[in-house]
């Protein structure tokens, strides 16, 4: 491999929430991080060499989503995605996390009906709620190893519901959606006119024989119906530059979106994430790769050591990202003795699978976007625990 995952990079004390802001989640702060989703792994150099020509300048003043941050993901999405996305179609978002906030003001009032799919990225239920709006949940099940939908309980969901998030691919349980799949919710949420948000943040990394559809290429009802929300976040680990993008084929659904945003003033670029972000999709393609196959090595190592050592564990296989779901029912415990046993008996923070709602209790989730070393020391912990526990 030209680059070295394998690196150890000392994270502690660069005010990263991974290893500096552990203590309130965890009350202690000195676990093996396991658990928020960005990996221990420099980014690309291009990326790199970006962020140091612009610290260089010395000027850091308002800035633009310029014309060659657009170029470089649209001629991306074309590339990896097969999507054509028209000039225009693209927007600044400084992350996706404040834009579904945004997207909930924006097109929905208070007590509306919002469909999601637990376990699934807590944000979706913490914004719905804190806005006021009324999560509604389609709880997936899980079918030899892996999440499906109960397209039933989809449609009767979807019929009294105003906004779908849609985690795709799925977050923590690692599913890639396949065309037939998202077509389906295409048509059904077209049909109770269910604006559906499409949140691909992971979209990038599917792993070995998985392929990604972004949402809105299954059908024109999809396009016309959606926004997408995309980001190099997780793709190059730049998570910290605070910076990704929302796709909006239909015009009134942009133009809605796009004046809510413009007059809060929050589609105006971050300074120094254009530049970076535009490097790290023209130069950055190879250093994916190589990560890419990495990670699926990770989850090989992890898989293997479970089967072998742990027999009481099992482990969802994510067919994309770094972020494994953990079978702890084995265990025959609480979800917070789940806790206590990763916590304090292997001293590994990872995060509690209650918080993903409905589906999740028994499971934590674990990040294996590290160097195998870590993943290893990680895992030694836990068997550690494990064999002491009767
Ligand atoms: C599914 C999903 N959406 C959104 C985010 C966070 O997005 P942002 O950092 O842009 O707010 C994450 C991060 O883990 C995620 O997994």
């Amino acid at each position: 491999m030209k680059y070295n995952f394998d690196e150890y990079i000392d994270r502690r004390g660069t005010d990263c929430i991974k290893y500096d802001g552990m203590a309130p989640f965890y009350d202690v702060s000195d676990l093996l991080p396991m658990w928020i989703a960005d990996m221990d792994f420099k980014s690309p150099p291009c990326v790199i060499d970006a962020l140091r020509r612009r610290i260089e300048h010395g000027v850091y003043g308002y800035s633009l989503p310029s014309p060659q941050w657009e170029t470089a993901i649209t001629d991306w999405l074309k590339r990896r995605h097969g999507w054509y996305v028209q000039p225009g179609e693209l927007g600044f978002v400084g992350g996706i996390v404040p834009a579904l906030a945004f997207v909930l003001e924006a097109f929905t009032n208070e007590g509306d009906a919002i469909l999601m799919q637990p376990p699934v990225y807590h944000p979706y239920s913490f914004v719905t709620r804190d806005l006021k709006r009324t999560p509604v949940y389609n709880p997936l099940k899980l079918v030899d190893g892996q999440y499906e939908i109960d397209f039933e309980d989809f449609e009767r969901k979807a019929s009294r519901s105003k906004v779908f998030f849609l985690c795709n691919p799925h977050n923590p349980g690692g599913r890639v959606w396949t065309f037939d799949e998202l077509h389906r919710m295409a048509e059904i949420c077209a049909r109770y006119n269910v604006l559906v948000i499409s949140d691909e943040i992971h979209c990038d990394m599917p792993l070995k024989g998985y392929h990604h559809t972004p949402f809105a290429l299954v059908g024109p009802e999809a396009a016309q119906n959606s926004i997408t929300f995309m980001a190099a976040s997780k793709t190059f680990n730049v998570a910290g530059l605070k910076s990704s993008y929302h796709i909006i084929p239909n015009d009134d659904i942009r133009e809605r979106f796009a004046r809510f945003l413009r007059y809060r003033e929050l589609d105006t670029a971050h300074l120094f994430a254009t530049e970076a972000i535009a490097e790290a999709y023209n130069h950055g393609e190879e250093w994916l790769e190589q990560m890419l196959e990495y990670v699926e090595g990770n989850v090989d190592y992890m898989q293997e050591y479970i089967r072998t050592h742990m027999p009481r564990l099992d482990m969802i296989r994510p067919q994309a990202s770094y972020l494994v779901f953990l079978d702890a029912r084995g265990l025959d415990m609480t979800d917070d003795e789940i806790m206590h046993f990763f916590t304090h008996d292997a001293r590994v923070a990872v995060t509690s699978g209650a918080v993903y709602g409905e589906g999740g209790s028994g499971f934590v989730r674990f990040n294996l976007g590290c160097p195998r070393h870590t993943l290893h020391l990680a895992l030694e912990r836990i068997k550690q625990a494990y064999d002491n526990l009767q």
